[in-house]
């Protein structure tokens, strides 16, 4: 009688768990969505997803990102009531600063091919390419500490050093950067990338805010897009600690801003304030004092093509 009373209790005793178990689990909240990771055919770097810019985690475009490309689009006829297009160097460069390459017209064997990708001055445009193959020779893994995801980030070795000096100058200043999010990207990653984008957003959407393969600065090795906040990818990046810091000192550690605001019928590009390449601490210097965006001070600049 005993042994059975025992036996009953511990049934009881198990039921409890089971269903305890099944309601604390079962409160769990989900867990975030893995980041979609495209993996290099050439298994060398793989890249976290660049630029969920229009998405929120079920791939549909949200709200506030729709506002954000809205007020963008406020602003860019504002600017072109404002002004004309840069000229400058366009005789020189055999292509022009127009943010021409939509949708329609896109012609890959009239681009102009950059000679030297390693050049940290090369004009990387929507008029320009960088060989299929082209890809840095001195590319070395970001540190763990700028990078809590589990996938490899590699920059080149120059614009690393520069990195790091940058990071810990933004902590002397109370600054945490927080993480970087994507740097070095190949052209087939870039490639697989933008036709992701275009079958989800339309070719034309993509081509706003995603490069085509062989046009992104992240081929070069020298770009990085930095995040790790709760509005990575969004115009808002911008109004955040890091955003406003990058934007006051980045130039100082020779980063600049490619794809400022309302410069989208310049750089064919919406504002990423996110988005910095490594042009050396002169030349940043120097493009600091021009006032000009990335592509057009780099149109002053020497520029070989084959
Ligand atoms: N988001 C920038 C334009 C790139 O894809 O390189
Ligand atoms: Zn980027």
């Amino acid at each position: 009688m005993q042994g059975f009373i025992t036996l009953r209790l511990l049934l009881v005793v198990t039921i409890i768990m089971i269903i305890s178990a099944g309601i604390i689990f079962g409160c769990l909240p989900d867990r975030d969505p893995a980041p979609a990771i495209f993996t290099d055919d050439e298994s060398t770097p793989e890249q976290a997803e660049d630029l969920p810019v229009f998405e929120d985690s079920e791939g549909s475009i949200d709200d506030e990102t729709a506002d954000d490309l809205e007020d963008q689009q406020d602003e860019e006829a504002d600017e072109e009531d404002r002004g004309q297009l840069s000229e400058s160097g366009e005789e020189t460069m055999g292509g022009s600063s127009s943010a021409g390459n939509g949708e329609s017209g896109f012609d890959r064997d009239s681009l102009d091919v950059i000679a030297d990708g390693d050049y940290l001055l090369a004009l990387v445009s929507k008029e320009t390419t960088l060989k299929s193959d082209y890809k840095p020779s001195d590319l070395q893994r970001i540190p763990s500490y700028m990078n809590s995801s589990h996938t490899t980030i590699y920059l080149r070795a120059e614009a690393l050093t520069k990195l790091e000096q940058l990071w810990e100058a933004a902590e002397a200043d109370g600054v945490n950067l927080l993480r970087i999010r994507s740097a070095y990207r190949s052209y087939s990653t870039q490639d697989r990338l933008f036709s992701d984008y275009a079958s989800r957003h339309g070719e034309a959407q993509a081509n706003r805010f995603s490069a085509r393969p062989g046009q992104s600065e992240h081929q070069l090795g020298t770009t990085v897009d930095f995040g790790g906040t709760s509005v990575d990818f969004q115009a808002a990046y911008a109004d955040t600690e890091q955003g406003r810091w990058l934007a006051d000192n980045a130039h100082l550690y020779g980063f600049v801003m490619s794809y400022p605001a309302g410069k989208e019928h310049i750089t064919g590009y919406i504002f990423e304030p996110w988005h910095y390449r490594y042009i050396g601490v002169n030349a940043a210097m120097e493009w600091k004092q021009s006032g000009k965006t990335l592509i057009e001070f780099l149109e002053t600049k020497p520029q070989t093509f084959q």
